[in-house]
């Protein structure tokens, strides 16, 4: 192809966004340059997702925001990949006839090669379903978006089929990539200067299962952990059915692995997480959390939890409520249940009206925020390591950073940091979604009973 700019926009979890480094990385095989902006590229690739209706409005909202960029210069390219391309397919075409190719998941090694293709051919096509052969004109590699955060798929696919999900549908069956590829690919990023890794998979503790090896999750951390130079693992998502004490117990023991643990609870009611097929109780998730403390009593933990699940009473609700104040997250993501066609919990009896799923989420929101405030202020005073992510948006005189377990944190910029530094910053203002803080570099030897902390002598 001759050179070009293409831009990529990707909405979703970070597993899209790990996908749309995939594509980035073809497009500039094939000679492509980041832009400035979407609107000087000759390619856009949009990374879609469709886990809940409000992602799938924002996109139809963006491809329409694109046609005059298509139409202003036809020999622009727009190529809708990712979830909603592999749900869809076809229909976006019809509704949006500007689109060039529509790609499922499946078809990101092949993504150079039909690209190339298009531009010779100029014959429209949608790929879903199954993974074409990959072609050869690309290696599939990241160009990555972060200068700190390297995000590494360790598998994709889930096999879970929770009642209210699409993504089973979408991405497929679980399939692990070697532990030695995984490896290889850690090594380079920490060459190229990544401080942080992130292993992402939809379901990280069965990683291995597909390929008959038991605990090979917790084996995978280690061997992570042992890669000359790495600074920080984080990894997610994990599902509470499939996490082990073993994977505790590497945690704790490791060198270079984040204490923070996301573990999507979605409901505290027995009956709820029966009917949504989670594969655990309330009290299984309870015990659970009981081992995260014993094994890692500093840990940040997070959540997802759905509220307005078809047939939640007020009863199964309160559940929720309370093991939210009994488990003390520092965060929960919360999301209005979202019918998606296609999965068991469309069809179920006694969808709520939307006004009572926002009841619920402002109820469940107001509690959340604060706790979240009240741990954040239980470390006011802490020196902490924190790594270096870059000026805040707002304000190009403060810099941002997160500590080891993934909170945020603002404070002034001397100068003496760059990106992809370990700042030690002394806490010095709670608020409920981030913390403030000034650098202590040179603040005198303290002992900090936190785990956490930096320990000096
Ligand atoms: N409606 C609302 N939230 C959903 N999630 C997944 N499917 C739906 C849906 N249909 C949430 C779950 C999951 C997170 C990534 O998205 O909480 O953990
Ligand atoms: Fe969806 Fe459940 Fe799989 Fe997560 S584990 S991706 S919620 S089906």
């Amino acid at each position: 192809m001759k050179p070009f700019y293409y831009a990529t926009m990707t909405f979703g979890c970070q597993m899209s966004e790990s996908d749309a480094e995939h594509f980035a990385g073809q497009l500039e095989q094939l000679g492509g340059t980041r832009a400035a902006s979407w609107e000087e590229a000759d390619v856009v690739v949009m990374n879609t997702c469709c886990v809940r209706e409000s992602a799938e409005k924002k996109i139809f909202g963006k491809i329409g925001e694109l046609k005059k960029w298509k139409l202003d210069k036809p020999e622009r390219i727009l190529c809708i990949t990712g979830c909603l391309a592999e749900k869809d397919g076809e229909k976006l075409l019809k509704r949006a006839p500007h689109i060039d190719l529509v790609l499922g998941t499946q078809q990101i090694p092949a993504f150079g090669s039909l690209l190339r293709e298009f531009a010779d051919n100029r014959l429209k096509r949608t790929i879903t379903g199954e993974a074409v052969a990959a072609g050869d004109d690309c290696v599939d590699q990241a160009a990555r978006r972060s200068d700190v955060t390297a995000w590494v798929p360790i598998m994709h696919g889930c096999n879970n089929f929770c009642t209210y999900c699409i993504v089973p549908y979408v991405r497929g069956r679980e399939k692990s990539r070697p532990q030695s590829d995984i490896l290889a690919e850690v090594r380079q990023a920490v060459q190229d200067g990544y401080k942080e890794i992130y292993l992402l998979g939809q379901n990280v503790n069965s990683y291995g299962k597909d390929r008959g090896e038991e605990q090979a999750f917790a084996a995978l951390l280690a061997a992570v952990d042992q890669v000359a130079g790495v600074e920080r693992i984080r990894f997610m998502t994990s599902h509470p059915r499939d996490m082990t004490e073993e994977v505790l117990r590497v945690i704790a023991n490791g060198r270079h692995l984040s204490k923070q643990i996301h573990l999507p609870v979605q409901s505290g009611s027995t009956s709820m997480l029966k009917r949504m097929n989670r594969g655990y109780t309330r009290e299984d998730y309870l015990a659970l959390i009981a081992k995260v403390r014993q094994y890692l009593p500093t840990a940040t933990l997070t959540t997802d939890i759905i509220v307005g699940f078809p047939g939640e009473t007020e009863e199964e609700f309160a559940d929720t409520m309370s093991l939210v104040r009994e488990v003390q997250f520092d965060m929960s993501y919360i999301f209005l249940y979202s019918k998606r066609s296609g999965t068991p919990a469309a069809a179920f009896e006694n969808q709520l009206p939307l006004e009572e799923k926002k009841r619920r989420f402002q109820a469940l929101n107001g509690l959340q925020s604060e706790i979240s405030l009240q741990l954040n202020r239980q470390m006011l005073g802490q020196l902490l390591p924190v790594l270096v992510e870059g000026p805040s948006k707002n304000d190009q005189r403060v810099l941002t950073g997160r500590t080891d377990g993934n909170k945020l944190v603002l404070w002034p910029d001397t100068g003496r940091h760059k990106v992809g530094d370990l700042a030690k910053i002394r806490i010095t203002k709670a608020q409920t979604w981030l913390l403030k803080g000034q650098e202590a570099d040179d603040d005198k030897p303290e002992l900090y009973a936190n785990d956490g902390a930096i320990q000096e002598h």
